[in-house]
């Protein structure tokens, strides 16, 4: 029995032509900003972005601590969703490796940060207070239905940010789904931005890395941090040749996921004991809320494995389908056939 697999789309494998140009890569040594290949990707994520410049680290986590370490000294505070990757997935490192303080506000189902609320949690200088330095923002929003916040937002939010002397960072994991889903090149989502990272080894098939982007003072600082975190990697050219396949190939080809992720859905509308909000999704995350008396999602995810469909528990009752590089449309029909097996319709 073939497997489908749509638990995340970090379960994608490099392509072929990826394996070729690791194979090939040119290489030296990447602490001494020697190797060619590192220093091509890097240019080119820059530019994607519109940034000065660009710093290839191994995840998007490490990109994340790399980028908070740069903007916040000790005791400094972060402003940041309740739903959001840092937060919830990243294993407290702000607290861990950086003393930073986390400020949690309420994401809205769509991702969004109230503004009003951000502005009224931004402290006013008074020594009993921690400095706010930073705010951060996911874009797309995985624990938002994969949500893409809009150039108009992120517009309001540069502005409320310069008038309050606040740093913004954006968690771009997946920036290019958000780019590909409102039909804009992605600079004009991070204009606002003093930096963001994004992830090569998602949606875009890579198999390792990621990069942050700024302006050059700040990637020239990420650059110490990443090597205090042990991020200093050398011959990582065979790895950033699978990148910059990755940048040039893989992009426009994530609206066939986010087709299929509509397809899932409109499936999933008349499957009993599943609800899920069809107009959430905008991009290839797809959250499903089980609605039936004694069934969990541990139980639910179980008996689909038994049918060869993975969907990964995200909650007690809630699940979470992701569309891939890997899965075609034919297979979100087979995936939708085995959950009406299971779910009795
Ligand atoms: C929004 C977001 N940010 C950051 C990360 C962390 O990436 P990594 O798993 O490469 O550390 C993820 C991973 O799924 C993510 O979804």
């Amino acid at each position: 029995m073939s497997i489908i697999d749509l638990r995340s789309d970090t379960i994608t494998r490099p392509t072929p032509s990826m394996r070729k140009a690791m194979a090939e890569a040119e290489v030296g040594d990447d602490v001494f900003g020697e190797d060619p290949t590192v220093n091509r990707l890097e240019a080119m994520a820059a530019e994607r972005m519109g940034k000065d410049a660009a710093l290839f680290v191994s995840s998007g986590t490490m990109a994340n601590i790399v980028s908070q370490l740069t903007h916040c000294r000790r005791g400094e505070e972060m402003i940041l969703g309740d739903r959001s990757h840092i937060f919830f997935y990243e294993g407290g490192g702000s607290a861990a490796l950086g003393s930073i303080h986390s400020r949690t506000l309420p994401n809205r189902p769509d991702g969004i940060l109230d503004l009003t609320a951000v502005e009224a949690a931004i402290r006013p200088d008074n020594i009993h207070f921690p400095r706010t330095r930073l705010l951060v923002l996911e874009n797309t929003h995985n624990r938002c239905s994969g949500a893409p916040l809009p150039v108009d937002y992120m517009k309001r939010v540069g502005e409320l940010a310069r008038r309050h002397g606040l740093k913004v960072h954006i968690d771009g994991a997946r920036i290019f789904n958000a780019a590909v889903a409102l039909g804009v090149p992605a600079a004009d989502l991070v204009a606002d931005a003093d930096s963001v990272s994004f992830c090569l080894s998602k949606g875009l098939a890579a198999p390792v890395g990621s990069l942050i982007c700024g302006n050059a003072d700040f990637i020239r600082e990420a650059r110490r941090n990443r090597k205090v975190v042990g991020g200093g990697m050398r011959q990582a050219g065979i790895l950033a040749a699978a990148g910059v396949a990755a940048l040039t190939e893989m992009v426009d080809r994530l609206a066939d996921d986010h087709a299929n992720a509509r397809r899932l859905v409109r499936g999933l509308a008349d499957v009993p004991g599943l609800s899920v909000r069809p107009e959430a999704v905008t991009t290839n995350i797809v959250y499903m809320d089980i609605e039936r008396e004694g069934m969990t999602a541990q139980a639910l995810s179980g008996a689909l494995e038994r049918e060869g469909l993975r969907i990964l528990p995200t909650g007690p009752f809630q699940l979470r389908a992701v569309a891939q590089y890997h899965v075609a449309a034919d297979d979100i029909d087979r995936a939708l056939k085995k959950i009406r097996t299971v779910m009795g319709r």
